[in-house]
C-alpha cells in the first residue's frame, strides 16, 4: 500500500449532510488522487462536536452514513486507508501539544471561526482550537499533500506554520533536522467553492437553512431536477461565464465542468451566448443525476452490510499503528514521561 509513494490525507466532517459541493471539492479530489499517493482517508468525528450536536443517535448514524458514502463514491479500501477519528487517540493527545504550541492570535484570524461562531450563542472552546485538532490530523501522518475545498486553505496553512515551529524548536533531536513533515494543501481547479442555489453568493453547506439550495449525495432524482429548475439565476437572458454579474449561471456552469471533468473554458465555449436558460439547466441536471444515481444505488447496498466495518477496523488498525508511533517520539521530544 505505501512503498515510497507520498503520503495523502483528507477527510469531511460529518456535520450535516453531504453535499454536491463536497464532492466537487473534496470527495471528487481525493478520489483522482487516491491511487497516486499512500492515501489516507478518515471520518472527523471530533470535530462535528465543535457546533452544537443535540442528539448523540444522530451522530452516531451520520458517522456511518458518511462512512458508507465514502464507500460508494469510489474510494478503494485496497489502495488507501479508511477510518474514524476518535478511534485512533493520537489524534486527542497530538492536538494537545501542538495547541501548547499555537498563539491565541494565529486562532483568532481563523476566518471559519469568525463565521461560524457568529452563528451560535454560546461557542465552545473546541471551536476556536479546531484547526489545532485539524493540524494534529495531518501531522500524524506525514501527510504531504491535503486535498481540501477553498475555505480550508487557511487550516492547512496554519497547520504548515505549526509544522516549521516545530521543527525549529524540536528538528535538532530528530534525523535530517526534522521532526515534521510541511504539507500543501491541494485545492480543485474548478468546483472548489461550489454556491448555494438559492443565494448563488453563498457557499452551498451542509448545513444550509433553506434544503432547495444544496444538492445533498443522497438526492433522488426528481428532488435534484426540481431543485436545479429552481436554482435563482438573473433575468439578464443570456449565458455567460462572470461570477460577479452572473453568479447562478456561473455556478451552474462550473458544475457541469466539475461533474463532467470538462475543462472550465471548454463548458464556457459551448454554453457561451446561448439564450435559454433552461437549457443550461437540463445539462446541469443530467450530469448530476448521472453522477449521483449510481452513488446512491451503491450507498444503498452496503448500508444493509457490515462492509463498512471491516474496511474501519482494518484501517483503524493501520492507522493506530502509524499514529501512536509518531505520537511516542514527540511525547518524549517535548520531555514527558519519565
Ligand atoms: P464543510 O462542508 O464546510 O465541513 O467542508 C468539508 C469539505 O468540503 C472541505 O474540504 C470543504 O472545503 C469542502 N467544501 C464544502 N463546501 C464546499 C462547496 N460549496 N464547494 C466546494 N467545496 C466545498
Ligand atoms: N475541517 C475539515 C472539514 O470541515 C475536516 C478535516 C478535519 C480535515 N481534519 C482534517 C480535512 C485534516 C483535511 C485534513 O470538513
Amino acid at each position: 500500500m505505501s512503498g515510497n509513494k507520498k503520503r495523502l490525507l483528507s477527510g469531511l466532517q460529518p456535520s450535516g449532510e453531504l453535499t454536491i459541493g463536497n464532492y466537487c471539492g473534496g470527495i471528487n479530489q481525493f478520489l483522482q488522487y487516491q491511487e497516486q499517493y499512500d492515501s489516507f482517508l478518515f471520518v472527523p468525528d471530533m470535530h462535528a462536536i465543535t457546533v452544537p450536536q443535540n442528539d448523540p443517535i444522530k451522530v452516531k448514524e451520520r458517522i456511518r452514513r458518511f462512512a458508507n458514502l465514502y464507500l460508494a463514491c469510489g474510494l478503494n479500501p485496497d489502495r488507501c486507508t479508511f477510518f474514524i477519528q476518535s478511534e485512533v487517540p493520537a489524534h486527542n493527545q497530538l492536538a494537545w501539544i501542538l495547541e501548547c504550541h499555537t498563539y491565541m492570535g494565529e486562532l483568532s484570524r481563523m476566518t471559519q471561526f469568525k463565521d461560524k461562531s457568529s452563528k451560535y450563542n454560546n461557542i465552545g472552546c473546541g471551536l476556536f482550537t479546531y484547526p489545532v485538532l485539524m493540524a494534529a490530523d495531518i501531522i500524524l501522518y506525514d501527510a504531504n499533500v491535503v486535498p481540501v475545498g477553498a475555505d480550508q486553505k487557511q487550516h492547512v496553512e496554519l497547520a504548515r506554520d505549526i509544522v516549521k515551529r516545530m521543527n525549529g524548536k524540536y528538528g535538532s533531536s530528530c534525523p535530517g533536522g526534522q521532526l515534521f513533515v510541511e504539507p500543501t494543501p491541494l485545492i480543485a481547479k474548478v468546483g472548489a467553492r461550489i454556491k448555494d442555489l438559492q443565494d448563488p453568493l453563498k457557499k452551498m453547506s451542509k448545513s444550509a437553512e433553506n434544503p432547495m439550495g444544496s444538492i445533498y449525495l443522497l438526492d433522488d432524482d426528481a428532488t435534484i431536477k426540481k431543485k436545479i429548475n429552481r436554482a435563482v439565476t438573473d433575468n439578464d437572458g443570456k449565458i455567460w461565464f462572470d461570477e460577479e454579474a452572473k453568479p447562478g449561471i456561473s455556478n451552474l456552469i462550473t458544475l457541469y465542468a466539475a461533474l463532467s471533468k470538462t475543462p472550465i473554458e471548454d463548458v464556457i465555449n459551448r454554453f457561451n451566448g446561448m439564450e435559454r436558460y433552461g437549457d443550461l439547466k437540463k445539462e446541469v441536471i443530467d450530469v448530476v443525476q448521472s453522477v449521483l444515481q449510481p452513488v446512491r444505488d451503491e450507498y444503498y447496498r452496503l448500508e444493509k452490510s457490515d462492509y463498512v466495518d471491516k474496511v474501519l477496523d482494518r484501517g483503524r488498525d493501520r492507522a493506530k499503528e502509524i499514529a501512536s508511533k509518531k505520537y511516542e517520539l514527540i511525547s518524549s521530544i517535548v520531555g514527558f514521561g519519565r
